[in-house]
């Protein structure tokens, strides 16, 4: 069918016009809204076009694992060793590097016209936006722990999740997602609400009885963060699942704060596991990239299709240090966890902290939720309300030696910032979202680093000696 296609389109000598220049980039819309694809001349083109694109490859690239490594399948060793050690499927070479190479080519040699007719059937490599060697065995390896049709990676963890919204809502649409979430995930929905007219609601409390009250007959997508940004609350995937799947709504999951070491949705039945790689995949704080994992391939098609159009693609050299992270993803998250339910002890017995929130602590309100879906350990965000309101929290903030104060999460550093004023206040977001969504003066939120624990307790020891309550 598909070879079927593209001989079509050849016939139609669609093949010059895309090699010479880029507008074969507008022909490939997919759920446009329907009143703009209707009310404009040039979209109709991309309506009738929609079927002849050759912007994409049809299914993702293939590790050695997929295609049988010495009798080896995926299903026969653990998710941690496949993502470790599986390799992109090259083919040409006798021999294969260990680490994949940045392939920074733009374009590709061909010998013949016919090698671009197998290149659009089999994904080969023909112009680097829509398709990447180094970016396709990033995702290999994704998809090796994730388990889903396929992964993508994109410029940042926004382009990931907005690539979503983009590709999957309508003109129409409603959408239900998080008070707190990542601002910038409240502010892409804005957006689409703005100018898509899709309708949002939030739900301010995690329990499923919250985000069934707010279902409507029009829901296409409910959006989950969990934990959650920045009060690492947790959502019970699997009751939403088995509450909307029914309903033929999709669901998607933030599962930054996690990583797909302790936490993998699509396995409990999500339709699109999101990251922000910036955070635990990459590891490093030295790259911005995002990635989603779909549970079908036809989902992974309409993505793709979108990156191709859309052209927000992960840069292979970025593409390369996202790899470089995964191959010790494993490792890095058993230590922060460790180091993180040891800290978020301290903190919890601690006379001048308020509040913790840790999945791991028994007195998380979803201690239990997190038991079931996370697994290995509880990953290494931690809240903490200093007492003291604001004074309490920036005595804290500025007073930590080891710790740095700055945004962003997930490095092997120690991180903590101040979320009223830095991430989730009200630059970014409304006074009302602030009050509704829980961020207080107080608060601090952690990110757990890799360094000894015992010298990060007493980071936190002597800045809380600080702290004057008279
Ligand atoms: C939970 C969560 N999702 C998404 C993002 C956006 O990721 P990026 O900064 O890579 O675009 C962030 C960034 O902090 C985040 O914390």
């Amino acid at each position: 069918m598909v070879r079927k296609r593209i001989q079509r389109c050849f016939s139609r000598s669609l093949l010059c016009g895309l090699i010479q220049s880029n507008l074969w980039l507008y022909r490939s819309g997919t759920d446009l809204p329907r009143e703009y694809c209707l009310n404009t001349r040039s979209t109709m083109a991309s309506q009738e076009s929609e079927n002849r694109h050759l912007s994409i490859r049809e299914t993702p690239a293939k590790s050695d694992y997929d295609q049988g490594l010495r009798g080896l399948t995926l299903d026969d060793v653990t998710p941690n060793s496949a993502l470790v050690s599986c390799q992109h499927a090259f083919t040409g070479t006798r021999t294969t590097p260990i680490v994949t190479p940045i392939y920074h080519s733009v374009t590709y040699i061909m010998d013949k016209l016919e090698d671009a007719m197998s290149c659009f059937v089999d994904g080969g490599a023909i112009y680097s936006r829509i398709s990447n060697p180094t970016c396709e065995a990033t995702e290999c390896a994704i998809n090796a722990l994730e388990r889903g049709a396929g992964s993508l990676t994109f410029a940042s963890g926004m382009a990931a999740v907005s690539s979503v919204f983009l590709g999957f809502l309508k003109t129409g649409d409603h959408v239900v997602y998080q008070m707190p979430c990542y601002p910038g995930t409240a502010t892409a929905l804005k957006h689409m609400a703005a100018h898509y007219q899709v309708e949002l609601t939030y739900v301010t409390e995690v329990a499923t009885e919250e985000f069934e009250k707010a279902l409507r007959p029009n829901t296409k997508l409910v959006w989950l963060e969990t934990p959650c940004n920045p009060n690492v609350l947790v959502v019970d995937i699997k009751a939403i699942i088995d509450l909307v799947k029914p309903r033929g709504i999709l669901v998607g999951v933030d599962s930054t704060f996690a990583s797909p070491y302790h936490q993998q949705p699509i396995k409990l039945g999500a339709d699109f596991a999101m990251h922000s790689c910036s955070k635990y995949i990459g590891g490093h704080l030295d790259l911005i990239a995002g990635c989603v994992t779909t549970s079908t391939m036809e989902q992974w098609r309409v993505l793709k299709h979108m990156q191709s159009s859309f052209g927000n693609m992960l840069s292979p050299h970025d593409a390369s240090l996202v790899l470089r992270g995964l191959r010790t993803l494993p490792l890095r998250m058993k230590k922060h966890s460790e180091n993180a339910l040891q800290l978020a002890r301290f903190l919890d017995e601690h006379p001048k902290v308020e509040r913790v929130h840790y999945p791991g602590l028994e007195s998380h309100p979803q201690h239990e939720v997190a038991k079931k879906q996370m697994m290995g350990g509880f990953s290494a965000m931690i809240m903490a309300e200093i007492k003291g309101g604001s004074k309490g929290g920036a005595t804290v903030a500025e007073g930590v030696r080891i710790f740095k104060l700055a945004v962003s999460l997930g490095g092997a550093q120690s991180i903590l910032e101040h979320p009223y004023t830095m991430t989730h206040g009200r630059y970014l977001l409304s006074d009302a979202e602030t009050k509704l969504s829980g961020v207080t003066p107080g608060m601090l939120r952690i990110s757990v680093g890799i360094e000894d624990v015992e010298d990060l307790i007493a980071d936190f020891k002597q800045a809380l000696d600080k702290v004057d309550l008279s």
